[in-house]
């Protein structure tokens, strides 16, 4: 096999396949933000992509899409329920999302989770070129780096955590918490969202393995030292830019507006159906302020995008089951004949389709409960380049730490949540301009470029104090 200078491993390929209903094959763009951010990363590098194709027992040989080289790894149904569902995203999701739903800890999840992560670290292992760069991502393969330093110690190891990274309090309920942290401590350099998630880590490592830390730095026995810090995930703006630009786009968003009677207002949330996003009580505050009169549905309407995700994990069903819910009883006591409160839209849309509603919406609701980042907030933002538009803002989110301008809320505050969409709805243009300003301007300069230029050097320097010679 031709090895590769440069190896990105995810949980998933950047595309899974999808049979479609008239049994052709296809192959779609992956859910979620981690896929969003390193596609372009990957685009003019002589690298390949190591992951999971979306489909439980399917075998495949590596292949090219969008001009990346992707090498699948296959998971058994087993494993896609005791690794995938189970341990990464019944155990560790929840427990790293400050636990806003219980963590469920089950040994067989873990030997599944040991077992796949050992997969991944092998397919990874075997694709990188001879002192090359592995860059692992996120809370699904936290053993690989660890792996990956066993079986090829001449490569730099880089991992990116995309999710928050709990405090200890916390993270000390997880029965495998040292084995966790040895795994991540494989990598030359570790990357968290927030300057607080690389605290709560090395605090993790102080008080778990009895390792000392100076700064940034882990003090391993060995004479290793590794780097944990904050590198902020961004976006590529360019195609949001763009597309906001092209009149058939601008034409979709007055067309949005009209489907739903021209309101005044339109507020829109966009979600993967998580219970980490806050959409209940986003739901909630504006079913309040419906039943209060402070708005009518006539004048102020909410599209709510919920992405299909996880569905066979019991949080989620119980979760779709609530918002459903309470959208139909919203629905069925405010709406009219011409009017509909709440467009909840269950499907997951190409990137022009959420680039025109961007554009329709007056206000984006990011009310999120915990999030690592949030790149929604920040695709919102860019495609705002008529600098209109209100972000409101979860403090709970790393996107939060940047994004100063936005409206802040605390979502556990209904009463709050509602007075600050309020405030949203009736904000003055010039005031919206100034926001929107100056949120862009951060947008654009911390772009996702950026992000993995600040990472890929700060791997190359450990390489290098790794190797001084080269
Ligand atoms: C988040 C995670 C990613 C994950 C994505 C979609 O963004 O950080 O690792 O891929 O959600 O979730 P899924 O379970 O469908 O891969």
């Amino acid at each position: 096999m031709t090895t590769a200078e440069f190896v990105i491993v995810a949980n998933r390929l950047p595309v899974d396949r999808v049979i479609t209903p008239d049994g052709e094959e296809i192959w779609r763009t992956s859910p979620g933000g981690l896929v969003a951010a390193l596609e372009p990363v990957m685009h003019g590098v002589d690298g390949a992509w190591v992951g999971w194709a979306g489909v439980a027992g399917l075998e495949l040989s590596p292949f090219e899409a969008n001009d990346i080289r992707l090498i699948p790894v296959s998971l058994s149904e087993q494993e896609v329920q005791e690794y995938y569902e189970g341990f990464s995203n019944d155990t560790i999701w929840p427990l790293y999302h400050d636990v806003i739903a219980p963590p469920q800890y089950h040994r067989e999840w873990w030997d599944a989770y040991m077992n796949v992560n050992l997969r991944f670290a092998t397919a990874a292992a075997d694709a990188v070129a001879q002192g090359g760069t592995v860059w692992v991502h996120d809370y699904q393969l936290q053993l690989v780096p660890e792996m990956v330093r066993a079986l090829r110690p001449d490569v730099t190891i880089g991992y990116f955590h995309h999710i928050p990274f709990p405090a200890h309090g916390l993270y000390a309920q997880l029965p495998w918490r040292d084995q966790v942290l040895r795994g991540l401590l494989g990598a030359d350099v570790i990357g968290f969202q927030r300057t607080q998630d690389a605290t709560n880590f090395l605090m993790a490592v102080k008080r778990r393995l009895g390792v000392e830390t100076k700064s940034s730095t882990v003090l391993l026995p060995d004479g290793r030292r590794p780097q944990a810090k904050a590198f902020p995930i961004s976006i590529d703006t360019a195609p949001y830019i763009e597309l906001a630009k092209r009149p058939d786009i601008q034409a979709r968003a007055v067309e949005i507006r009209e489907g739903l009677g021209n309101p005044k207002c339109i507020l829109l949330g966009v979600d993967r159906l998580d219970y980490t996003k806050g959409i209940r009580h986003r739901i909630k505050a504006y079913g309040e302020l419906l039943d209060q009169g402070h708005i009518s549905v006539e004048d102020v309407a909410f599209i709510q995008v919920a992405s299909p995700s996880r569905e066979r994990v019991d949080a989620y069903m119980h979760l779709r089951d609530e918002v459903e819910l309470a959208t139909g009883r919203i629905n069925g006591s405010h709406d009219t004949l011409g009017h509909t409160a709440i467009r909840y839209l269950h499907q997951g849309y190409p990137r022009e389709e959420m680039v025109a509603m961007y554009l329709a919406a007056d206000v984006m609701l990011v009310t999120a409960l915990r999030d690592g980042m949030n790149l929604v907030a920040k695709e919102y933002v860019a495609t705002r380049a008529d600098n209109r538009g209100v972000l409101v803002l979860s403090e709970f989110t790393g996107a939060a730490d940047e994004l100063r301008q936005a409206v802040r809320v605390n979502p556990h505050d209904i009463e709050g949540l509602k007075d600050a969409i309020c405030a949203a709805i009736e904000m003055p243009r010039e005031e919206q301009s100034k926001r929107m300003r100056s949120l862009r301007k951060r947008v654009l300069t911390h772009d996702v470029k950026a992000w993995s230029h600040s990472f890929l050097k700060a791997l190359d320097h450990a390489s290098r104090a790794r190797h001084p010679q080269q």
